[in-house]
């Protein structure tokens, strides 16, 4: 029988020479683990003696604990009735006071959603996802270039019918929205991934599952309904090994249709909002979805991999450890020997890099153009401003892959502009975030259904019925075209001879 511990027992082991944890309901002692913490010393201190399942459970995936602790360093479990009380005031919550229950369909727009969640989450979930590099700009404009783009409705069309389904390199669809592969979703609501991929199931939508996700991929997609379309965004490790193993598990799951590797954020921006939350669960170590497997050597480090700074936002914890060093030559070829899987790029911000990666079809089969949410550089363009540099500078690449667009994405009038020039699809990141803040499961289903009427409205106020028939004549892109990219091109096009040879 294991044993049971008081919980004063417990806090008595509060140092860096015995320092003891409680993780849902177990007593754990971690002091040789604190070394070993990618987070760094601190923050295991700072929670030493406590019950840390508040802090910790949010970001870590099943299945960390196991990897990271020997059985032997599980002690016994804590007697509960010697735990402190842990109900808490709605303010300590985060939650509005005397609220009650929001009415989810009193809710009328993706603005209204965030507001209703950054009332129910905890500070630092809203500063996480709120957060964006220096003073936001990249993130402001993401939305508000949108607003510059004026719409061209024409008249006496017939619009009784409105159809939103398309396909994402070659998988069905119901919607041309898809859900961004956003981080830590369960320090939202606890449904978390899987709560979103509930939502998309619903709206016939896509979800590209973060490498970061707070639950692992095959929970994410243990409900999926045949159909159902995911990817699964790498980030690559330093560790290489680690990457080779979740592409080995991406295999094993059919639903995964395609890997999203991300480029825009080698390493992360400066995010102050994060930084500034100062949480203590904020320094956590969360190499969350990558969840060491047993095989992989976990003592192993790379001469590349510098230590982690001392006081991290959620957002840098969960960059440490990320490659910095991914090139067009040798990270593709690499792809190639460990997934058979499309590859999707996420990131491109130039027509340049668009052009590039369209050399790499049939391998590369789709772009998306991301600035990261304004998460990375600040002041980064927008994909609004990659897709007018993309259809002046080398339009064949929209021929080559598929186009897909994030950021900043509020509104069907949005969605609808980035189609008429040139996306196949867009993503919407913190909205569904903000959707399981404001109601779970069911407060994503809203945005989703939010999104698809505001887009149906829009079509039909255009006078279209599809959305392959969405186009450049539909809209005016003159007050954006102003600050569009307007230098050199500097583009390598091969000539005739080398692309007979490569066809060879
Ligand atoms: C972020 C990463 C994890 O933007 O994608 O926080």
């Amino acid at each position: 029988m294991s044993k049971v511990f008081d919980y004063a027992e417990v806090g008595k082991h509060n140092t860096a020479d015995s320092c003891w944890v409680v993780l849902y309901g177990k007593v754990y002692d971690v002091t040789d683990f604190i070394a070993e913490h990618p987070g760094g010393s601190k923050v295991i201190l700072q929670l030493a003696g406590t019950d840390a399942t508040e802090e910790y459970d949010p970001i870590h995936p099943p299945g960390i604990l196991e990897e990271s602790l020997k059985p032997e360093q599980h002690l016994g479990t804590v007697d509960p009735d010697t735990l402190p009380s842990t109900e808490k005031s709605p303010a300590e919550m985060g939650a509005a006071e005397d609220d009650g229950p929001v009415d989810l369909d009193s809710i009328l727009n993706i603005d209204e959603i965030e507001e209703v969640a950054t009332k129910n989450i905890s500070k630092k979930a809203w500063a996480y996802y709120y957060s964006a590099g220096d003073d936001l700009t990249s993130k402001k404009l993401n939305n508000t270039v949108y607003r510059q783009i004026l719409l061209r409705p024409r008249v006496f069309v017939d619009c009784t019918r409105c159809d939103t389904s398309t396909s994402f390199i070659g998988n069905k669809v119901k919607l041309p929205i898809y859900v961004s592969p956003a981080a830590m979703a369960r320090l939202a609501h606890p449904d978390g991934e899987w709560g979103i991929a509930q939502a998309c199931e619903q709206y016939g939508a896509m979800q590209v599952i973060s490498q970061n996700a707070s639950m692992t991929p095959e929970q994410i997609v243990a409900d999926a309904k045949g159909g159902q379309v995911f990817g699964w965004q790498l980030y690559v490790q330093n560790e290489r090994a680690k990457s080779e193993a979740m592409l080995a598990r991406m295999k094993k799951l059919p639903a995964i249709k395609f890997i999203c590797l991300t480029l825009d954020a080698p390493v992360p921006g400066k995010r102050e909002d994060d930084e500034r939350s100062k949480n203590v669960g904020a320094n956590l170590p969360v190499r969350a979805a990558v969840q060491e497997d047993a095989s992989v050597s976990k003592t192993s480090t790379d001469a590349k991999t510098p230590s982690p700074p001392k006081n991290m936002g959620v957002g840098q914890s969960l960059f440490w450890g990320t490659a910095a060093d991914l090139t067009w030559k040798t990270t593709l070829p690499w792809l190639a020997q460990h997934t058979d899987l499309p590859i999707v790029l996420k990131g491109i911000q130039t027509h340049e890099d668009a052009y590039l990666a369209s050399l790499h079809a049939p391998q590369v089969k789709a772009i998306i153009l991301s600035n990261h949410g304004g998460r990375a550089l600040d002041t980064a363009p927008p994909a609004v401003h990659t897709l007018l540099e993309i259809r002046k500078y080398c339009p064949e690449v929209f021929d080559r892959i598929e186009v897909w667009v994030d950021g900043g994405i509020k509104r069907g009038t949005d969605v609808v502009k980035a189609l008429c020039l040139g996306a196949k699809g867009v993503g919407i990141g913190r909205a569904a975030l903000f959707g399981l803040g404001a109601g779970g499961k069911e407060g994503v289903a809203r945005v989703l259904e939010i999104l698809k009427a505001e887009t149906e409205t829009c079509m039909r106020l255009l006078g279209v019925e599809r959305v392959d028939q969405l186009g450049l004549h539909h809209i005016n892109t003159r007050a954006v075209e102003r600050d569009v990219y307007d230098g050199p091109a500097a583009l390598e096009r091969p000539s005739l001879t080398s692309r007979l040879m490569a066809k060879l």
